[in-house]
């Protein structure tokens, strides 16, 4: 037993704070850079993993709440969670982030900690399958009214948002039409009427598009894809003030917290996050482009290319389109499965937003819940495939794409 003089804490330093960036710094410097800060131990230039979920004070609790600033439990704050966090922080331009366990885990929060009975939310009526399941089934359980807003008239917020509507919640571009909605139009309707706008940012990512700059309050994120980038950890986050932030769920009371060595990985990948988008969206174009004049190929839809309107909101509020086409073939459910199975680069598998090319059908996956008619009203007929481009070679995307369908005619 050592001395208990000797094992007395010699006062801990406060958390220390990441090195600011020079203003004039891009965005790849900002992802390699963004989250540096000493290590006092031993100088890592990587930041280690803590894995600790409690820290000790010697001299007693007390000291908690003298010092500030320390850490405490690993669920309230996790110096190896910081570090993504500060990193998509700098990349959507934000006073805080906040990380969670999944996308849902950080969509949930959001929502239960700003909405009590009596409030209205209003969204999309094609979102995510996760988002619209628990604002369709959970919010009405606790006296909160959902309005589903259709793609048509999600062009005129102004005329569904109202003095009741607590909150906005739209993704853009959307899951699994890659549909392009004028955030900025949505942020002066929803500011006009006192509402808090939430923009699920998942499949543009920061590197293409940045809600708040564009007036959304807050930003939301399916970490697990594009930010995690190789399908191997599931995280979430939502950006935003502090003020807002502060709000959503702070002591992770909801549970949805995440692991350090997720953080850990997430934060690795950050560092390539703007090299991999940049080949996300060149091939997502590519493939778009070549596959639209197809004679199996019933309609291509890519952020964008759905009418003038649309495009011109898409070449407004984004820097790129991102890697997701999803691609209608004729001959339905049946064409589309002989086609995925001939590809050689793309993997049959729901998900999204990895260096790998993944394919899903919706219908059968993320939007089964819908059925056959609300899908097909909805534009989702049972031929949609819905592809998520990988960092491959864009040639040898093409090429696999072409041959796949060639063989089928
Ligand atoms: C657009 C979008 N938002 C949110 C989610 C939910 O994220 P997670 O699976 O990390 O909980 C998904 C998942 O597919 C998604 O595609």
């Amino acid at each position: 037993m050592s001395d208990p003089d000797e094992r007395q804490d010699p006062g801990r330093r406060p958390r220390p704070r990441f090195t600011a960036l020079p203003e004039w710094a891009g965005v790849s410097t900002r992802l390699v850079h963004g989250a540096g800060r000493p290590d006092y131990n031993a100088g890592a230039v990587v930041p280690p993993i803590y894995r600790s979920t409690t820290y000790h004070f010697p001299s007693g609790f007390s000291e908690a709440a003298d010092r500030g600033g320390v850490y405490e439990y690993s669920r309230l704050a996790n110096p190896s969670v910081e570090v993504p966090a500060e990193l998509l922080r700098e990349l959507e331009g934000a006073e805080s982030a906040r990380l969670f366990g999944s996308g849902m885990g950080a969509f949930t929060s959001l929502l239960l900690s700003l909405v009590k009975a009596g409030d209205e939310v209003v969204t999309l009526d094609m979102l995510y399958g996760g988002t619209m399941g628990v604002l369709a089934d959970l919010m009405p359980r606790f006296g909160v009214s959902v309005r589903f807003v259709n793609e048509r008239d999600a062009r005129t917020p102004e005329k569904f948002l109202t003095p009741k509507t607590r909150l906005a919640v739209i993704e853009s571009p959307t899951n699994p039409l890659l549909t392009v909605h004028d955030i900025a139009r949505w942020a002066k309707a929803a500011d006009a009427v006192g509402c808090i706008l939430a923009v699920d940012n998942t499949f543009a990512t920061p590197i293409n598009q940045n809600p708040l700059a564009l007036g959304a309050d807050l930003v939301y994120h399916s970490a697990t894809k594009y930010l995690a980038g190789h399908s191997d950890l599931t995280a979430g986050a939502v950006v935003g003030p502090e003020d807002l932030l502060s709000r959503i769920d702070p002591r992770g009371d909801y549970g949805s917290v995440l692991d350090p060595f997720a953080a850990y990985l997430l934060g690795r990948s950050m560092k390539t996050l703007a090299l991999r988008v940049a080949r996300h969206n060149e091939n997502g174009r590519r493939v778009a482009e070549a596959l639209a004049s197809h004679p199996l190929v019933r309609s291509v839809r890519y952020p964008g290319r759905a009418s003038a309107e649309e495009e011109e909101i898409a070449s407004r509020q984004m820097r790129g389109r991102g890697g997701m086409v999803s691609v209608s073939v004729k001959g339905g459910a049946e064409m589309a499965e002989r086609f995925l199975h001939r590809l050689r680069f793309v993997h049959v598998a729901s998900s999204l937003g990895g260096v790998d090319s993944l394919a899903s059908v919706p219908g059968l996956t993320s939007h089964r819940h819908l059925g056959e008619e609300e899908l097909e009203r909805r534009g989702i007929d049972p031929g949609l495939i819905r592809f998520s481009f990988g960092i491959e070679d864009p040639e040898d995307l093409v090429r696999d794409l072409t041959e796949a369908l060639d063989s089928l005619r």
